[in-house]
């Protein structure tokens, strides 16, 4: 598993964690199962997480290569999707079911939107982007980089659940790398 699939793979688990998010949304003005969205909306916040990775790791190697704008952007929906984030964590925190109701059909389907919409980005623009730019003495370190930092959002057992990608068996593009 190369760098940007690691970050892929959390990408397709949020979009699953998205998509049932939505169906609670989509079942509105019937009352949501508190503890059920309480599960799901966790899995969403963790998206920290990966964000953490993004920009610690691969949005600096675009900095460092000039692509400013393209970070500053990505960046900012960052920060605009943890806006609605804790929005939404404070009502749902609170437990009053009419105002948690009247946020999931605003911040909650800003939140949908925007993180869908982010991650299309990010897989067809700025990963593929980053990946042009690493070469493969740069594996151990992100490898590293990304352990530190954590996985994310598969759910209880997150943290395992994402493959590790193998630093001395990977590809660069379609160029097999060795780096022992
Ligand atoms: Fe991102
Ligand atoms: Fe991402």
């Amino acid at each position: 598993m190369q760098p940007n699939e690691a970050l892929a793979k959390e990408h397709e688990f949020m979009l699953g964690k998205l998509n049932e998010f939505e169906a609670i949304i989509n079942q509105l003005p019937k009352e949501p199962d508190l503890n059920r969205l309480k599960e799901v909306f966790r899995v969403i916040w963790d998206a920290e997480i990966h964000h953490e990775k993004e920009e610690k790791v691969f949005f600096k190697l675009l900095e460092n290569d000039g692509k400013n704008l393209s970070v500053n952007i990505m960046k900012k929906e960052h920060r605009d999707m943890k806006k609605a984030k804790e929005v939404l964590k404070e009502v749902i925190d609170d437990g009053e079911i009419e105002t948690i109701k009247s946020l999931l059909l605003f911040e909650g389907k800003f939140l949908i939107h925007k993180m869908r919409d982010h991650i299309m980005k990010e897989d067809e623009i700025l990963y593929p982007a980053a990946m042009d730019l690493i070469q493969s003495e740069d594996w151990f370190k992100i490898r590293e980089q990304f352990d530190k930092i954590g996985y994310c959002c598969s759910g209880d057992v997150t943290k395992n659940k994402i493959p590790k990608f193998e630093v001395n068996k990977g590809y660069i593009g379609d160029k097999p790398i060795d780096i022992n």
